[in-house]
């Protein structure tokens, strides 16, 4: 499939409107992500599958087969690969890979080995995560990182995995979004172990796997000198809700501080973001390791004080009717599509002085009613902080073909192709033509640039039938 054909596909008819070429740097990874327990399929023996079987699912559906990446993850790296991708993030399962303390799975091993062969034989560069959101269920009976032997359990694995798979990867994450883990796990009560409303016990978690992190960061490098080891770092917009009271100010302030600044704390600093977790001495080992910061940015949320939000640390979260949203989860919206998040996880995480890759970035929508013009506007956003001297390095769109969704199930679709489990059919969305016409010519061609001429919801009100008209 030529470029120029995929890129006539999102003009809009009557337009003549000359755009300006967007490029980027020689090198720029354009990746997608993925995490192991969404795509593979077949796992039964961590801490999510145990969830799932309990019914925890809101949609009351289960990973299943996923995307049968176990058995055939090739016949998405041949998508990534024609669409002119050069990057793919994936996660390892540590279930499959250590299935009893101290047990390696070869088998489990030499899969994986295969997989990111198959990524270097397609010339896609992969970025590995080695904990994203599961771990073996008798990891979790152990406490998980909560556990005293959570970081010899972690550093262990970290150093196995990277010994033996040291040769066909560079990039290594740690951790997948500590601070949504933790918050989701401990204070939301949608992550197992499903506790709600346990502040002091996220933010402890948090800083335990600080620690974990900088034991696997120097695990990591103990056997492979060059590596590049950093974690992703989710990273949402607390708007005050009434930018002129105080008490808006406050709360978005304080929500901020407690998810955004609690991990990032750790390694900036060598402190936790929050008085009297585990005191600054243990986590005193944390700072400064890191040699890349990962970001996933999605949302933004309002933030306005409220007195019937007292458990809630008096804030009500919401988000306003009249922004730019993707498809709506079982009981609730997912979050705002904002662009301009990604500026302000950009310029917050810039400070620690290291490279960043955007590893996730995306919008659940069936429908690509307004993923297009979320891509062309994260993307410029990019082009500017890049201009202005940030080191972004790479960006990767969550995610590439449909896939389970944690908590959700599998209603919200954030595939840049479509995905039906029963057949395991793909079918590339507009969204998928554009992003790859994207990687393709390393920037915005200027007839992409065109079609989303403003950032703003308005704009991308008008372009959007085009870009939903499917081939
Ligand atoms: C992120 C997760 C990822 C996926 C996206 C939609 O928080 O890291 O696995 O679920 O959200």
């Amino acid at each position: 499939m030529g470029s120029s054909t995929v890129i006539t596909d999102f003009l809009p008819e009557h337009s003549s409107q000359a755009g300006t070429r967007i490029e980027f740097p020689q090198g720029f990874l354009w990746g997608v992500s993925t995490a192991a327990h969404q795509v593979e399929g077949g796992n039964g023996n961590n801490q999510w599958a145990a969830w799932e079987a309990a019914g925890k699912i809101r949609s009351g559906e289960v990973s299943g087969v996923a995307c049968d990446w176990w058995n055939n993850a090739e016949r998405d790296f041949d998508l990534a690969r024609d669409m002119g991708l050069n990057a793919l993030r994936l996660s390892l399962e540590w279930s499959r890979i250590e299935p009893a303390p101290g047990e390696w799975d070869q088998q489990a091993l030499l899969r994986y080995r295969k997989m990111l062969e198959g990524l270097s034989s397609r010339g896609i560069q992969p970025i590995v995560s080695l904990h994203h959101f599961t771990h073996p269920k008798w990891f979790e009976q152990e406490g998980a990182f909560l556990s005293n032997r959570a970081g010899e359990r972690f550093e262990r694995f970290a150093g196995q995995v990277v010994s033996q798979l040291g040769d066909l990867c560079r990039h290594w994450v740690t951790f997948n979004e500590p601070n949504v883990f933790a918050a989701l796990g401990y204070v939301l009560g949608e992550f197992p172990p499903g506790q709600t409303g346990n502040m002091r016990t996220a933010l402890r978690m948090i800083d335990s796997m600080a620690i974990c992190h900088a034991r696997a960061y120097r695990a990591i490098h103990a056997v492979q000198a060059d590596a590049k080891v950093g974690w992703a770092q989710n990273y949402v917009v607390f708007e005050p809700a009434r930018r002129n009271l105080f008490l808006d100010r406050l709360s978005a302030s304080l929500l901020n501080r407690l998810f955004n600044e609690s991990f990032l704390a750790a390694i900036e600093k060598g402190k936790s973001a929050i008085p009297g977790n585990l005191g600054s001495k243990r986590l005193r080992e944390a700072k400064h390791c890191c040699d890349f910061i990962g970001v996933n940015v999605y949302s933004r949320f309002h933030v306005a004080f409220s007195l019937r939000h007292a458990s809630q640390l008096f804030s009500n979260v919401y988000v306003p009717e009249d922004v730019p949203q993707g498809d709506r989860g079982v009981e609730k919206p997912y979050g705002e599509a904002y662009p301009g998040a990604v500026s302000a996880a950009v310029e917050r995480c810039a400070r620690l002085g290291k490279p960043i890759y955007i590893l996730e970035n995306g919008v659940p929508d069936a429908k690509d009613r307004i993923r297009p013009w979320l891509i062309v506007n994260v993307i410029r956003e990019l082009h500017r902080l890049i201009g202005e001297g940030k080191d972004v390095r790479g960006y990767f769109h969550w995610t590439l073909t449909d896939n389970f969704e944690w908590s959700e199930g599998w209603g919200l679709r954030f595939g840049l192709f479509e995905l039906d489990a029963s057949t395991q059919q793909r079918t590339m969305r507009p969204s998928g033509r554009l992003y790859g016409a994207i990687a393709q010519a390393n920037g915005l061609p200027d007839q992409i640039s065109s079609v989303f001429p403003d950032p703003t919801f308005s704009a991308f009100g008008e372009a959007s039938p085009t870009c939903a008209v499917p081939r």
